[in-house]
């Protein structure tokens, strides 16, 4: 949610600015800016895709080797070019960068305008700036103490960076909530939301904790206290990233990239985990833990979005195969609705971003309690997997496009590696079945490989039904969640309105719905209650509702009812969310790219929601 990137050194800063925000460009991507010094601040600043800012840029006298720019996703006052940052102090010689929200703005703003400071945009972030101006100023202190004495009375939460005329080497930056990277050059700086903007430059990365504020000056080295002003000791950690993960490499969109990506994502999520030949199953961050899971009263889960549905998939796959009872939350109400939490329940937070502010809230209310709070983050050092006492990486490299695809496959993948897991321990399941099981889930990543080949008739289904108002996807049991899974692609990225739902809970109303124009999607491959999935698939024919369906392999039965069907490999019915998924992401995606949405940034969304 909003892309910071700056930098200080002795290179040109806008390239690196400018490249910067198109990488952090999946975070907010409403409007964009910069500002760069040269002796004096020069901010330009346009509505829309950071394209439109380089387009902007081209005939402008942009020198200089410090500066700051920002990428935006609005909360507080529409996007436009005022309210675009960076923003500036009422004297014009500070400018800062904001990603979060100050919720206290409106009454600093009252006291500001009481002291004479007038306010361009409709922004918290023009208050911040002004805040620390006039602490600078009446207090006589230096910026970095006004800063410090400013953020001491924000409420909120903030990543910023602040460039300064009267301090030309040096560039400020603070958090508390909202992620902030510094990155380490030779004799150089550079900060980011997350590492993609710096990996290209150097490895070494700091990253900053709550209430902590970096002074980065030039050729110096940096320094980091918290705003009680401790001095901390940075710990300089080793990106592993490589540029190669941030290019689309030949594909048309992150998207599809990352669709095919998850062959790959779904081995790395697995390597050194699981081996087939001894049927051992290891999570080396969950091993502590792992008593306290079998000794836990209930396992509750807590994610959003996308993450929200992988955890449905895990409470199937830990109830069906471990025979422990889980509970799963959207973090956002579990916050709020005072849960009953003890310290014998274990809380799993899934969340590709590690950043998702709601899901950190709910982590920290647990832990309030006495929970034992584990992670199943994708981003290596993200907030989410400091918060936590312990969890397991997904590794599925970095996800650029908005729509989550291989990341939900990769925590699919972890959760059925915990399930076994916890399986192999409680002894619920016999010896050579838990073998089979095991067996088939090393497989997997050539079987998904064998989905991804399938796609003429994915392209064909997109074509006929593109211009269609609605879509319904309908599973049972392992597949309910694909279901929800499958619509959620589909709204996201081609602004369809698709619902997902239980398929035998159609009766209850959603079959209003149903008429000749009605695509219904059924996930229904020859496992578990087939029989009645295939009667629901009736139901849908007989008030001539267009049926597509996902089946197994061979199928027979459901091919003769259908309009489409869509194979997918054999396979045991656990394993059915991770390749069922994959067919309807790109339907999802081929669907959009006809209907000419921007499949990588679609509207009014971002890849990483840091804000309530
Ligand atoms: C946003 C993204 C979704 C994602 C959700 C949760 O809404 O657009 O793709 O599923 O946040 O994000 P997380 O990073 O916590 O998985």
């Amino acid at each position: 949610m909003c892309g910071i990137v700056a930098y200080i050194g002795y290179k040109q800063a806008h390239p690196i600015l400018i490249k910067g925000l198109q990488r952090l460009e999946y975070r907010g991507y409403d409007s964009a800016g910069i500002s760069i010094l040269n002796g004096g601040i020069k901010t330009y600043k346009t509505v829309g895709k950071v394209e439109e800012l380089e387009k902007y840029l081209v005939d402008k006298y942009i020198d200089g080797e410090a500066g700051i720019a920002h990428t935006r996703w609005a909360t507080h006052g529409e996007p436009n070019k005022v309210n675009a940052h960076p923003h500036f102090s009422q004297s014009k010689s500070i400018s800062l960068i904001h990603n979060g929200i100050i919720e206290n703005y409106a009454v600093l703003k009252e006291e500001l305008v009481a002291r004479g400071y007038e306010f361009e945009s409709d922004t918290d972030t023009e208050v911040l700036v002004n805040l620390i101006e006039d602490i600078r100023i009446n207090e006589k202190v230096l910026l970095d103490e006004a800063v410090r004495i400013a953020l001491g009375q924000v409420v909120g939460a903030y990543a910023i960076v602040i460039l300064s005329e009267d301090h030309p080497n040096t560039l400020i930056a603070a958090r508390k909530g909202s992620p902030l990277v510094i990155g380490i050059g030779e004799n150089e700086y550079y900060v980011a939301s997350d590492a993609t903007p710096i990996v290209e430059y150097t490895k070494n990365v700091v990253y900053l904790e709550d209430e902590e504020i970096a002074v980065l000056t030039r050729g110096q080295r940096f320094k980091i206290t918290t705003i009680k002003n401790q001095e901390k000791t940075p710990y300089v950690q080793q990106l592993e990233w490589n540029l190669s993960e941030l290019e689309k490499g030949g594909y048309e969109h992150f998207m599809m990239k990352e669709i095919y990506e998850q062959p790959r994502s779904i081995r790395d999520s697995m390597r050194g985990r699981l081996n087939p030949v001894t049927g051992n199953v290891s999570l080396g961050g969950i091993i502590d833990y792992e008593q306290k899971i079998l000794a836990a009263k209930r396992i509750i889960i807590i994610a959003c979005g996308t993450s929200w549905h992988a955890g449905l998939v895990g409470e199937y796959l830990i109830e069906d195969i471990a025979r422990i009872s889980v509970e799963v939350e959207y973090a956002s109400e579990f916050r709020y609705r005072n849960p009953i939490i003890s310290e014998e329940d274990v809380v799993i937070a899934i969340s590709q971003s590690g950043e998702t502010a709601d899901t950190l809230a709910a982590i920290e209310l647990a832990k309030s309690k006495g929970a034992t709070i584990l992670g199943i983050c994708n981003v290596v050092g993200s907030s989410i997997a400091r918060a936590t006492h312990g969890g397991s990486y997904t590794h599925a490299g970095p996800e650029i496009g908005v729509a989550s695809t291989k990341a939900f496959t990769a925590q699919v993948t972890v959760l059925t590696l915990l399930a076994l897991r916890l399986a192999q321990l409680k002894g619920t399941i016999p010896k050579t079945r838990f073998m089979q099981l095991v067996q088939e889930l090393d497989r997997l990543p050539e079987k998904v490989e064998h989905v991804l080949h399938n796609n003429g008739l994915i392209e064909e289904i997109a074509k006929k039904y593109k211009d269609v108002n609605n879509f319904l996807y309908l599973g049972r049991g392992y597949n309910f969640p694909v279901a929800l899974e499958g619509a959620l692609k589909l709204k996201e990225i081609s602004y369809i309105h698709a619902e997902g739902y239980p398929a035998a809970e159609m009766k209850h109303g959603p079959i209003a719905l149903i008429d000749e124009n009605m695509p219904v999607v059924f996930i229904a491959p020859n496992l578990g209650i087939y029989e009645k999935v295939v009667s629901n698939i009736q139901e849908v024919k007989a008030r001539k509702g267009i049926v597509i369906a996902i089946v197994t392999e061979g199928d027979t039965t459901v091919k003769k009812i259908a309009d489409y069907v869509i194979e997918i490999p054999k396979t045991e019915e656990y394993l059915v969310p991770i390749l069922a998924s994959i067919p309807l992401q790109k339907l999802a995606y081929h669907i959009a790219v006809l209907r000419g949405c921007n499949v990588d940034m679609p509207r009014n969304l971002a890849k990483s929601v840091t804000v309530e």
